[in-house]
C-alpha cells in the first residue's frame, strides 16, 4: 500500500516537474527575434509620440480611420488599452515622455472604478493594472479593489456569471469576452484576502466551460440565459460571421483567459481548456500560414476577407503564456506559432511606414464587422497586445516573465 502511493507520487513528480522546469529553464527568447522586437519597440516609440498630439485631454485614443484620430471617452470599453499602451511602451523603451502621458490618463479613467460594465476588467485592469505593476501604490490599488466590486456586483450566482451588456427582461447575456476580465477578479483577491472575488470568477469559468464551447473547442460568441433558473436559452454571435461560426477574437480571448485562470488557480481542467482550444485554431485549416487570423475562422470568402491583427495579437500573448505552463512538444508548437505571429505583424503587410497610420503600430484590426463598423483599421488594442506578446517574449526565460 505504501509503495503504491510511493510510486503514484513519484508518477506525479516526474509528469509535473518537466511542465514547471520548461518554463524556467528551457524557454530561450532567440537572438533574432529580440532584434526584431527592439526594432518594432524603438519604432513603436516614435509612432506614439506622434499620435500623443491627437488625443483630446479627456479622452483616448481608440484608432486612425478615413485620415482622422478617433477619440473614444473614458467609458468606452477600450479605453484602458491607450494609457496601457503608453505604459507598456515605457516598459520597453524607458521613455518618460510616455510614461507620463500614460499617468496623466489615469486621471480620466479614475471616475470609471464605480462603472457598471462588464468590461471594466479591460478598461482598469489594462490601464492601472500595468501602472500598479510598474510602479505600486495605494491610490491605483484602491481603485482597482473599486473595480472589482463594480464587477461582482454583475454577477448572478443562479446563472454562475458575470452579465454583459444590459439586460433584457428575461435575458442574461454573456459573452467570451468577459473571460479577460476575470484577471481583476483573481487579482482581487490575492490583494484583500477575500475570496469572494476569485469564487466569482471560478464560478464563471467554469459555467462558460460548460456552455460556451462546442465539441471542437471553438466557442460561441454569445450565450443567452434565463437568469431565474441558470437555463441555456440560446447560443448565438454578435461580432462574428454566424451564429455556428468562429469569431477570431472571441477564440483568442477564450485561449487567453483559460490560460491566465490556470495561471491563477493550479486547476489542471484550465489547463486543459486552454490546450484544447489552442489545438481548435493551430489546427484550424483557414488559419493562414502566417498565423495571423481571418476576421473570422468560418467568414464566407476566405481567404479574399479581412485579416484581424488584434486577434493575431492577442493570440501571441496567450500562446507565450501556455507554453510556459505545457509540456515541451506542445511549449515548442506554440512558441512557433506566437513567433511567427510576431515577424507577420512586424512585417510591412501590418506594421505601419515610419509616421503613418496616425501613430498606431498595426494596420488591419476588425472590431464590428457585421455591423461595419472599424473594420481594417488599426486598433488601440491591438497594439497593447503586439506589446504585451513582445514583452512576454523578451521574458521568456526569466522567473518573472509576464513582469
Ligand atoms: N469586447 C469586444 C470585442 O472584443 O470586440
Amino acid at each position: 500500500m505504501k509503495k503504491l502511493t510511493f510510486i503514484k507520487a513519484a508518477l506525479i513528480v516526474i509528469t509535473i516537474i518537466p511542465a514547471i522546469s520548461y518554463g524556467q529553464n528551457q524557454l530561450k527568447p532567440k537572438a533574432d527575434m529580440l532584434k526584431l522586437i527592439d526594432k518594432n519597440f524603438t519604432d513603436a516609440d516614435k509612432q506614439y509620440r506622434l499620435l500623443i498630439h491627437h488625443v483630446p485631454l479627456d479622452s483616448m485614443a481608440e484608432t486612425f480611420e478615413h485620415n482622422k484620430w478617433v477619440s473614444v471617452a473614458a467609458n468606452n470599453w477600450v479605453s484602458g488599452f491607450y494609457p496601457g499602451a503608453l505604459l507598456y511602451l515605457y516598459k520597453a523603451t524607458k521613455d518618460t515622455t510616455l510614461y507620463n502621458e500614460g499617468i496623466r490618463r489615469l486621471k480620466v479613467m479614475e471616475p470609471e472604478q464605480k462603472i457598471d460594465s462588464h468590461d471594466i476588467g479591460f478598461m482598469m485592469n489594462d490601464s492601472y493594472g500595468v501602472a500598479n505593476q510598474i510602479n505600486p501604490n495605494a491610490n491605483y490599488k484602491q481603485v482597482l479593489i473599486t473595480s472589482a466590486n463594480s464587477l461582482s456586483k454583475r454577477f448572478n450566482p443562479i446563472v454562475g456569471c458575470t452579465m454583459s451588456w444590459a439586460s433584457q427582461p428575461g435575458q442574461f447575456r454573456v459573452i467570451i469576452d468577459n473571460m479577460m476580465n476575470l484577471e481583476l477578479l483573481m487579482w482581487a483577491t490575492k490583494v484583500t484576502g477575500d475570496s469572494s472575488y476569485a469564487k466569482i470568477a471560478i464560478t464563471h469559468a467554469n459555467t462558460t466551460m460548460k456552455n460556451h464551447f462546442r465539441p471542437d473547442y471553438s466557442s460561441y460568441h454569445l450565450v443567452i440565459y434565463d437568469p431565474a433558473t441558470g437555463a441555456v436559452i440560446k447560443k448565438q454571435t454578435v461580432q462574428g460571421a454566424a451564429d455556428e461560426s468562429a469569431w477570431a477574437r472571441g477564440q483568442s480571448w477564450g485561449l487567453y483567459g483559460y490560460t491566465m485562470m490556470y495561471r491563477e488557480t493550479k486547476d489542471p481542467k484550465y489547463l486543459a481548456q486552454a490546450n484544447h482550444i489552442a489545438n481548435f485554431i493551430l489546427t484550424n485549416p483557414n488559419l493562414p500560414a502566417d498565423k495571423v487570423p481571418y476576421w473570422d475562422y468560418n467568414a464566407p470568402g476566405i481567404p479574399n476577407v479581412e485579416r484581424d491583427a488584434s486577434a493575431g495579437a492577442i493570440l501571441a500573448s496567450g500562446l507565450i503564456e501556455l507554453s510556459h505552463y505545457t509540456d515541451v512538444a506542445n511549449a515548442k508548437r506554440y512558441m512557433d506559432v506566437a513567433e511567427q505571429i510576431i515577424k507577420t505583424l512586424s512585417s510591412p503587410q501590418f506594421k505601419a511606414k515610419a509616421g503613418g497610420n496616425g501613430g498606431y503600430i498595426l494596420m488591419h484590426s476588425v472590431g464590428h464587422k457585421p455591423k461595419n463598423a472599424l473594420v481594417d483599421v488599426p486598433l488601440n488594442y491591438a497594439d497593447y497586445y503586439f506589446m504585451e506578446a513582445m514583452l512576454r517574449y523578451k521574458n521568456l526565460d526569466k522567473k518573472a516573465f509576464l513582469q
